[in-house]
């Protein structure tokens, strides 16, 4: 069988250790040298970096039956167990169908509201001059405003405990990637232990959760939804505890973590990118002028999501997708042995030059609809493909357009001199060191600035 072109090292481990390394770099170097399809192996596992829109296509799209999910999820159930992100065929289509309508559009709109509301009260707690770690902010934020939207339940005193365990926890999934993981795990008993801590504490909050949700009132959220449809669907087996903790646990993990990134490399974009965000600053005052946004600004606000969309390019919170071929499969002239492992991986579309000319340039002018119609579909996934699809897409887009709406019609961020900005690509893509920014609250003068102009424009039509 002819195998793709890839590096082939004399010494073993090597891959394994640039991709330790680099794992960015190491990929992006791939797809530079060898093409649209590489293959690698690390051990004895056959990989195959696929970075054609249109193989990526058929791979997440066309032939989805064709794969499972990847090892990485595989070693997500540890935390997870089979929830939606994790869990397969029929199962998988019946979550599925359970958990959809709470992210329907009209559901969606309706939190938009209590976006807005949290977002108003971080910025109200922030001082002008004083410099925070601008991600644990956004975690914060975003974790609230899960809790309080799928979860009906508020978890302001418990937020910093929950994003150590969940820190943890993502850290303790990245170690068990590690081909030796579960050898060091028998070697030294602690490292399992910790780990069962950090599950522990996450389940406490989750089980409590459903716990309040067991009055049998239907609160209009997503954990009154699962309970309730376990009555509908006729087969007489409801979700056991367990199923509805995975669920609960997958939504209320997968639904703040990718967003308060994004948010955050947003931010420290903006900061370094004065005419973009006086831009973006000239949008929010015009459209808004000074009053609060809402669930329907979100349309009016292009810009705003063109600076989104070109954030999540630059920096995908979800960087890699994973599929394991549960048969032979054929892209071009190559054939992907069965238990291979496919990445798909969102870091080295989204900077391939084909699609998007200095790559490393922030620049939210690509995500026009004239500059976006010169691109392939699948030169951007952020949220994946297919039926596997992230199922917060929509509510992440408003959450994303809203939270950076509220917050920057008061405040102004800048990165603290010196702070080392550095990617992290672990289950997502967090900032390495934080991202230490200080606030500086946004001059009236500056609103009227942009008022001003916005009464010149209107009068010269
Ligand atoms: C910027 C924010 C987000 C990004 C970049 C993102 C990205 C992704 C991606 C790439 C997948 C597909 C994984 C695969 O195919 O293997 C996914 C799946 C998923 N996401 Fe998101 N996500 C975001 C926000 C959210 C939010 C807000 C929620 C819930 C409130 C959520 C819940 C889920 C769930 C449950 C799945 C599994 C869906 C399934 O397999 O049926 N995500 N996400």
């Amino acid at each position: 069988m002819t195998l793709p072109p890839g590096p082939k090292p004399k010494l073993p481990g090597a891959n394994l250790l640039a991709l330790r390394r680099d794992t960015l770099g190491f990929l992006r170097g791939l797809a530079l040298e060898y093409g649209d399809l590489v293959h690698f192996q690390v051990g004895k596992q056959d990989y195959f970096l696929i970075n054609d829109p249109e193989a990526i296509r058929s791979v997440l799209v066309t032939d989805y039956r064709n794969f499972a999910k990847g090892r990485g999820l595989e070693i997500a159930k540890r935390l997870l167990g089979e929830g939606l992100l994790t869990s397969e065929g029929e199962h998988h289509k019946r979550q599925r169908r359970l958990a959809q309508p709470a992210f329907h559009r009209q559901r969606i709109a309706a939190y938009g509201s209590i976006m807005v509301e949290r977002a108003q009260r971080i910025g109200a707690e922030w001082q002008d001059g004083v410099t925070l770690d601008i991600s644990q902010e956004m975690m914060r934020l975003t974790l609230g405003i899960v809790a309080r939207t799928l979860f009906d339940t508020d978890l302001e005193a418990e937020t910093e405990e929950i994003g150590a365990a969940v820190s943890e926890a993502v850290h303790h999934l990245d170690f068990a990637m590690l081909p030796f993981s579960s050898l060091l795990e028998r070697l030294n008993p602690a490292i399992k232990r910790s780990f069962q801590r950090t599950r522990d504490r996450l389940d406490e909050t989750v089980y409590r959760m459903i716990r309040e949700h067991r009055d049998g009132k239907d609160r209009g959220d997503l954990l009154s939804m699962l309970l309730l449809a376990q009555d509908d669907l006729g087969d007489g087996g409801g979700m056991t505890d367990e199923q509805l903790r995975d669920e609960a646990m997958t939504i209320f993990l997968a639904g703040h973590e990718t967003t308060a990134n994004a948010l955050t490399w947003t931010w420290y974009l903006l900061s370094q990118h004065h005419e973009v965000e006086r831009k973006f600053h000239a949008e929010l005052d015009s459209v808004l002028a000074g009053r609060s946004p809402t669930e329907a600004d979100v349309a009016n606000l292009p810009y705003t999501r063109m600076v989104l969309a070109e954030s999540m390019r630059r920096y995908p919170p979800a960087w890699v997708i994973g599929r394991r071929a549960v048969a032979d499969y054929r892209i071009g002239e190559f054939t992907l042995p069965a238990g291979s492992i496919c990445m798909i991986c969102q870091y080295v579309t989204h900077h391939d030059p084909r699609w998007y000319p200095r790559p490393f340039d922030f620049d939210p002018e690509r995500w026009t609809p004239e500059a976006q119609e010169q691109r392939p579909k699948f030169a951007y996934y952020p949220f994946g493909s297919g039926p596997r699809v992230c199922i917060g897409e929509g509510f992440a887009w408003m959450e994303g357009i809203l939270l950076l709406a509220t917050l920057a019609q008061q405040w102004r961020l800048s990165l603290l001199p010196g702070h080392p900005v550095a990617m992290q690509p672990i289950v997502t893509l967090r900032p390495r060191h934080g991202m230490k920014m200080t606030l500086e609250r946004r001059a009236a003068s500056d609103f009227n600035d942009s008022q001003s102009r916005l009464d010149l424009a209107t009068a010269a039509k």
